[in-house]
């Protein structure tokens, strides 16, 4: 801890300010509008992500006083039985070159660097080994856009791949079967994945079974058919229908390791998860890119964890701007939360340093605001909801 607010005072100087809500509109200056479209962009007129955002502001923390502390607050936290350093992680973020040269690279080493586990997208512009190698000793764990079932073969290779190159946990992403309405990427005409430079095909592109598949049906490599074959991998990744709650059984055979569904908003989906024996959620929508006119991800939460409370683990996204917002996640229940637009703000404005920067202020953000709030750790004991107040 003192060195995330040491740092800042001392000679070492920041890449770029610690004001978290300055980030956004920083990165926007360095951004092409292909790029910036696809980053901001929300789903339709963008009425989810507003909530998400404001869902944060109807809760205060109320501060504890003469709480005798022995040192900053503990933010150690345990998810699926491992211990962590802190309670946050990378959310899966895909096609991370758009945004810097060194997209998952410099995000894969600054969440090691960071002690944060860091979450691969299958639509990112990196192959899976090249990024496992960046995030060497760090905890990795692997998203999964999940291919129809006619595509089995392809999602076990995903699987093995991933499995084979140390990603301790699967995450499978349930709310983007189909990318959403996204009316700044449809005025760009722009979808990155049908790019035939291979931006966010990267781990299709590099795949044994869908190489194969592809060879067998064109008579041609991907190297000479690119175009066509960026528009075949896009299609199996985004398959445009969904799985049913059955379909899991087939994840739970093909992975050695907990799974986790991502994009959970409601309590009778949530009690399905349990009663699937699936380890954990995330409860998520997508921050606002995928379906407009929701509830705030936050609201979800709350509902969420008092009907299934420990019957599952709770992680959380969509909205977390600042160490405030991390606390009040945690209080309401969420076991981690995971860090989504502000990194990659942090990618385009220093590259591996940014998302460290980024990183690192969050957290010692999140550690003074408990520390001057009389909350010692974020054990749910001292963390809860009693350290809050709700104004509708
Ligand atoms: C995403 N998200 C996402 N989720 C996922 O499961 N796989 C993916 O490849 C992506 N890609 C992606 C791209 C971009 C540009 C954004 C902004 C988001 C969703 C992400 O994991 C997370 O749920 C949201 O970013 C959380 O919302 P906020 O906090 O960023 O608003």
């Amino acid at each position: 801890m003192s060195n995330v607010y040491g740092y800042g005072l001392k000679n070492e100087r920041p890449p770029f300010t610690f004001k978290s809500d300055d980030w956004e509109d920083l990165a926007k200056e360095r951004m092409c509008a292909n790029s910036l479209g696809y980053i901001c962009g929300n789903a339709g007129t963008g009425e989810t992500s507003r909530n998400n955002r404001s869902a944060f502001q109807k809760w205060s923390i109320t501060p504890n006083r003469l709480v005798k502390t022995e040192g900053y607050p503990s933010i150690k936290s345990k998810v699926l039985g491992q211990d962590f350093a802190t309670p946050i992680a990378v959310a899966p973020i895909g096609v991370q070159r758009i945004f810097h040269n060194d997209g998952e690279i410099a995000v894969a080493k600054a969440a090691a660097c960071e002690k944060v586990p860091y979450i691969y997208s299958t639509a990112a512009a990196t192959s899976i080994e090249d990024a496992a190698t960046a995030n060497g000793d760090g905890t990795r764990w692997y998203q999964l856009y999940w291919p129809s079932n006619e595509h089995n073969e392809i999602t076990k290779s995903l699987l093995k791949r991933a499995q084979e190159n140390g990603f301790s946990a699967l995450v499978v992403t349930l709310d983007t079967y189909k990318l959403g309405w996204r009316p700044s990427d449809l005025d760009n005409g722009y979808n990155p994945f049908l790019h035939a430079d291979t931006i966010g095909n990267a781990l299709g592109f590099t795949d044994p079974v869908f190489r194969k598949k592809f060879e067998a049906k064109h008579g041609k490599t991907i190297e000479e058919n690119m175009e066509v074959a960026a528009r075949e991998w896009t299609s199996v990744i985004f398959p445009e229908f969904s799985h049913s709650w059955e379909d899991l059984q087939f994840l739970r055979e093909n992975w050695n390791g907990p799974i986790i569904l991502k994009g959970i908003q409601s309590v009778p989906d949530a009690k399905k998860a349990v009663k699937a024996g699936i380890d954990g959620i995330i409860v998520s929508n997508h921050g606002g890119r995928q379906q407009d006119g929701g509830t705030s991800s936050l609201d979800c939460l709350v509902k969420i964890q008092k009907a299934i409370s420990s019957d599952i683990e709770i992680l959380f996204d969509s909205g977390i701007r600042c160490g405030s917002d991390i606390a009040k996640a945690l209080a309401l229940g969420a076991k981690m939360v995971l860090i989504g637009r502000p990194y990659i703000y942090g990618l385009v404005l220093g590259g591996q340093v940014g998302v460290s920067h980024v990183l690192r202020s969050l957290l010692g953000d999140l550690i003074m605001n408990l520390h001057l709030a009389g909350i010692p750790s974020i054990g749910k004991e001292e963390l809860n909801t009693d350290c809050l107040q709700y104004e509708s």
